[in-house]
């Protein structure tokens, strides 16, 4: 996903932006997450309160830029529509895209066994055959007839309202640009491998489907309240980093996991990483690590909890957790509570 930074609030200082959604991929990354290849985060940016008044179609929007500013946007943000979505341009895609795509594809397919979930393993080859980046239009109508979502291009991070806007309209933005060769182990914000792979194939989840909307709707209702940033810390921990339990053990359906050269296995069977079930007010309380493996994951039994522990107005949500951090703080990643239980592995 994207265009959520986890900037803001649980960075370590990245100047970022005061904004709860918004990658943060900051330059200044560990080793420990070098090979990680893209794990989408998502957080929120700079967001263009200013942007331009509604206008033609594709005569482009103000580029969203990285919290620290010292790189440039990396999408083309003049092809964009004034909702941030763009054309795909597949004709433009080079030998060398094509083929970044299918060995990242293939690579990441065979460690899926026994790590990831099987709704995500059952659904994954809707894809389309590796050989070459999905076009969107082809896409977007298989999953259209499953579940009633598209995907639709963009030029890279989009702003928080916007992003939630399209979720809510059962559009999942696709950044449109494939990481360089060199970028093959990590690449700093997300690409169309991290949006395309870790995300969609649970799109074709109905349940899942309709989580994934229901937070857009969510979203723009914290933006009112100024509560994206709690809403963020779900996102994060279940969309991008989520772990279910199964009869088998525990599995990844987080995109920012099932992307990930070296997290997906950490998550699921390293020994440190603390996993705990999922609880909606404790996790609002929990901070995340943006700049190397996460040292908390929760854990749900499937998506219909997920999808009921998240359905009822998070208005009191919101006050309520306010409410416990001011007396008992936030809850720093890696730390388990008393009386909590972990699942070990
Ligand atoms: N029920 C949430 C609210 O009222 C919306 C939501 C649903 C948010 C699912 C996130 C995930 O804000
Ligand atoms: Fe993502």
């Amino acid at each position: 996903m994207r265009r959520f930074s986890a900037l803001g609030f649980d960075s370590a200082g990245a100047a970022a932006a005061a904004l709860p959604f918004g990658v943060n991929f900051s330059p200044r990354l560990t080793q420990a997450r070098q090979d990680e290849g893209n794990r989408g985060v998502h957080m929120m940016q700079e967001t263009d309160k200013t942007s331009p008044p509604a206008r033609e179609v594709n005569q482009g929007v103000a580029p969203v830029t990285y919290g620290q500013g010292d790189r440039p946007p990396r999408g083309d943000y003049a092809r964009a529509r004034t909702d941030y979505t763009c054309e795909q341009q597949h004709d433009r895609y080079s030998l060398a895209d094509h083929d970044t795509y299918r060995r990242l594809y293939v690579r990441q397919l065979q460690q899926l066994p026994g790590l990831a979930c099987d709704e995500f393993i059952s659904a994954v080859h809707l894809l389309g055959e590796p050989q070459q980046i999905p076009r969107f239009e082809e896409l977007s109508d298989k999953l259209h007839k499953a579940t009633g979502w598209q995907v639709v291009g963009v030029p890279g991070l989009i702003p928080e309202e916007a992003f939630f806007g399209l979720l809510a309209q059962r559009k999942f933005p696709v950044t449109d640009w494939i990481r360089e060769p060199r970028e093959f182990d990590y690449v700093v914000e997300p690409d169309i491998f991290h949006d395309l792979f870790g995300h969609v194939p649970l799109l074709f989840n109905p349940t899942f489907a309709d989580y994934m909307q229901a937070y857009g709707v969510g979203g723009l209702k914290a933006s009112k309240l100024d509560a994206c940033e709690l809403l963020a810390r779900l996102y994060w921990y279940t969309v991008e980093f989520g772990l279910i339990q199964t009869p088998q053990g525990l599995r990844a359906y987080g995109a920012g996991l099932l992307s990930s050269a070296g997290e997906l296995r950490h998550s699921v069977s390293a020994v440190g990483p603390r996993r705990v079930a999922f609880e909606l007010d404790r996790l609002m309380r929990s901070r995340y690590r943006i700049d190397t493996f996460q040292a908390t994951y929760f854990v749900i039994h499937n998506f219909q909890q997920l999808f009921d522990a998240t359905e009822p107005d998070f208005t009191p949500v919101y006050l309520r957790v306010r409410e416990t951090m001011k007396l008992s703080g936030e809850i720093e990643a890696g730390t388990v509570l008393a009386g909590e239980q972990e699942f070990l592995i």
